[in-house]
Parts: structure tokens; sequence; C-alpha cells
């Protein structure tokens, strides 16, 4: 009789398998990792984007799930414009934003800041029905150092787990509710609360709807609860995918520069912002670009148990 090797020779976790082989004619692109994030030379983001361009960042998005661009200049305006190519864009149901530019997101922490955005790994403003599908950060100040953003790939966490559980979560749905996240936050910054904050119920695995791929779906800041199971089941599966979702394997780390931007894919990327450089400031703005509701189409390929 045939025994399976012990786990530790069971090869890689995950197998990511070859970029694209379509070459770019408008960009270069140089991976971060064979998992996630690319940064994009040859482009400059104040500029209108031609047709070609355009189609190139949007392949380069969907093949990396994030990508970077350095040494870029963007007044506010030029900013937003480069968000409305890709979409409708969305505005925060809770922070602070540029006067006069409502869609323009102030990310900001110093030495006086109780908080910084983005502490806790999320996929934003998931608690909304129709969450964004993609942000654009603007980084203009840096630290000297630290104070870098962590992605991770969701496709990544999805892939790695065994058909066993893809088939458990295969047509789950979780509450994802913004009230602990946002009642309050702002409120040194002036913001008064809403009388309620977004909270909506969205598939644990959602399948993108540009690459057909399954990403998980559920993160630490917004998502409470699985329904239909549970709660103390809810609990625990939650936690063990919080922690599987964390695994380094999946992830990059973007060292900022002044004057970098990150635009990132909420449909299959989570992220979390490092706030190790007290007292010192970092700044930017992000523009962020409306998604569709999430939906799980399962994968003809997931064995039956
Ligand atoms: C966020 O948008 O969650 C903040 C990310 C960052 O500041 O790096």
């Amino acid at each position: 009789m045939n025994h399976p090797a012990p786990a530790h020779l069971q090869g890689p976790r995950i197998k990511t398998g070859q970029p694209s082989a379509t070459p770019y004619q408008t960009l270069s692109v140089k991976r971060l990792t064979p998992v996630l994030g690319a940064e994009i030379e040859g482009i400059d983001l104040s500029r209108e984007l031609s047709a070609l361009q355009f189609e190139e960042v949007s392949r380069a998005l969907a093949e990396h799930q994030v990508i970077f661009f350095r040494d870029q200049h963007p007044t506010p305006e030029q900013h937003l414009a480069f968000g409305q190519r890709f979409g409708q864009l969305h505005r925060h149901p809770a922070a602070p934003h540029a006067p006069g530019l409502p869609d323009l997101m102030i990310i900001q922490a110093d030495e006086h800041s109780p908080r910084a955005n983005g502490e806790m790994w999320h996929s934003d403003v998931s608690c909304d029905a129709e969450p964004p599908m993609g942000s654009i950060l603007y980084i203009h100040t840096c630290p000297p150092s630290g104070g870098d953003t962590l992605f991770a790939s969701m496709y990544a966490a999805y892939d790695a787990l065994s058909d066993r559980m893809k088939q458990y979560l295969s047509g789950l749905t979780a509450v994802h509710d913004g009230e602990h996240v946002y009642r309050g936050t702002y409120a040194n910054l002036g913001v008064q609360d809403k009388s309620l904050y977004p909270r909506s119920v969205h598939p644990v695995v959602r399948t993108h709807p540009v690459t057909g791929r399954q990403a998980l779906y559920v993160n630490r800041g917004f998502t409470t609860r699985i329904l239909g199971i549970p709660a103390d089941e809810s609990e625990a599966m939650l936690r063990l995918l919080f922690t599987h979702m964390e695994n380094p394997l999946f992830q990059c780390r973007f060292r900022w520069e002044p004057h970098s931007v990150a635009f990132w894919d909420n449909r299959c990327v989570q992220h979390r912002a490092m706030w190790d450089y007290w007292p010192h400031t970092r700044s930017g703005f992000r523009v962020t670009v409306l998604g569709d509701a999430p939906f799980y189409q399962p994968s003809s390929d997931l064995a039956t148990t």
C-alpha cells in the first residue's frame, strides 16, 4: 500500500505558474513576487492615458493584483481623473477628504494621530453592498523608514486550501459590518458620526468578474459572522481563515518612497499598513473606484466529497 509523503516532503504549498506571455507595448512590468505585485515603469499618471496604456494598466492589474508606480506627481484633479478612467468613483462613508474634493480621501498619520489608516488586514469598505473594485493611493510624504504596506493575494490564499475546505466554503455568505470600524474613528478630525454605517452580506468566496478566478472574501476588519452555521463554528472558521490568509507566502510588501502610487484590486487583495514610524509623518491621498456586488460562480472542477 502506498503511503502519502510526509507533509514537509509534499512540494511547494503554492504553485503560481508563469505570468502572461503577451509582452507589453507601452509599459515595463517588474514583478515583486511570483504571487502578486509588480512595479510599472514608462507611464506618467498625471497625463491622460491613451487607449492602449489604459488597456495595459488594466491588464497589469488583472495579472499582478497590485501595481506600483514611482516618481509620480499628480495634482488632486489628475489623481481623480486617473481613477475615473477605471470607473465611477467610490465615496468613503466616514473618512475625511480634501477640502472641496469629496472623492479624494486623506491618508495621513503624524505625531499627534491617535490611529493610522489600514492597520488591520482588510479589503477596502467591504461593508458596502457594492464595495470598491480598486484603490489608488498616492503617498507624497514618507517617514525616513517604515510605513510600508503589505498586500496579500486572496487568489493564492484560496488556491492553497484543500479541496475539502473549498467545498465547505462553497456558497457560504458572511456579514461585513462598518459600524465597529467607523463609529467614532475620525472624531479627533471633527468628523460627525452618521446614524448608520453600511452592513452587507457577501459570498465567502467571490469570483473575480474580470479573471474568473476564485478569491477568499472575508477579512479581519469588517467580517463579523458566517451565516448558516452555528455562531461558535463561524467564529472558529473565521479565525482559521484570517490566520491562513496572513501566511507570508501570499504576501508582498511595498516600500514607499515619496511620490509613489499603489493601485490594488480589492476584489482579490487584502492589505495592511504599518504604523511603525511614529513620531514621523506619512501623508497622501486615496482615490477609490467603485466596484460591483460580489458574486460566487462555483468552479466546475470543485470535487464533491
Ligand atoms: C488604506 O487605504 O487602508 C491605507 C493604506 C496605507 O496607508 O498604506
